[in-house]
């Protein structure tokens, strides 16, 4: 027979694995009005040297395809990533007001260069300098391909006290 100890419900299993480092659970809004709680911690992870993190998706942003540093760097599964958008990473640092202009950008046929701090799954978080593309064939949108760079550390400042900046000024 089982030891009654034994059985961990799946919702404290998850709270286990997830809450593995010291953070605090965050309510984070999406801008189709859900929301979900967040794990956050505030500990940057260190970029792979040299690497570059590149993923792309179909035209409702559902992500087809991501490279190996995509992965390691956001901590979750591959299959955990496919077929999930972008809006895995969305860290509740991050301002809506980024990502409107971003798709305002997208939707536009244009490329959007911006600074991203995302949410690893452990709650970690690390900063991009990114490039979002639109794939456009025959006139056409395929999907869109994002490539990510490791943004020197005068830029991450500059943005975190920017960002910082829209947050005080959403709340006031
Ligand atoms: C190719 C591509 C790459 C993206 N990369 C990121 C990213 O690295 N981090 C992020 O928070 N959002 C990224 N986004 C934007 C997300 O899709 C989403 O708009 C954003 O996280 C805000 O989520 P929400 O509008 O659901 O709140 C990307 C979108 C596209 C199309």
């Amino acid at each position: 027979m089982m030891d009654e100890g034994y059985f961990v419900p799946v919702a404290e299993l998850k709270r286990m694995e997830t809450e593995t480092l010291e953070g605090r659970w965050v309510r984070l809004q999406h801008f189709d009005g859900t929301q979900r709680e967040v794990w956050v911690v505030d500990q940057e992870v260190a970029w792979p040297e040299g690497r570059l993190i590149v993923s792309r998706t179909d035209p409702e942003g559902i992500i087809t395809h991501a490279n190996h540093t995509f992965v390691e760097m956001s901590g979750y599964d591959r299959e955990e990533l496919m077929g999930s958008t972008h809006a895995i990473l969305r860290h509740p640092d991050m301002p809506k007001e980024v990502f409107a202009e971003m798709w305002q950008t997208l939707l536009q046929g244009r490329n959007w260069l911006g600074y991203l701090k995302n949410l690893r799954k452990d709650g970690r978080y690390y900063w991009v300098k990114a490039t979002v593309m639109p794939n456009i064939r025959d006139g056409e949108l395929k999907g869109y391909t994002s490539v990510r760079k490791r943004p020197s550390r005068d830029k991450v400042r500059e943005y975190e006290v920017l960002y910082q900046q829209y947050r005080d000024a959403a709340v006031s």
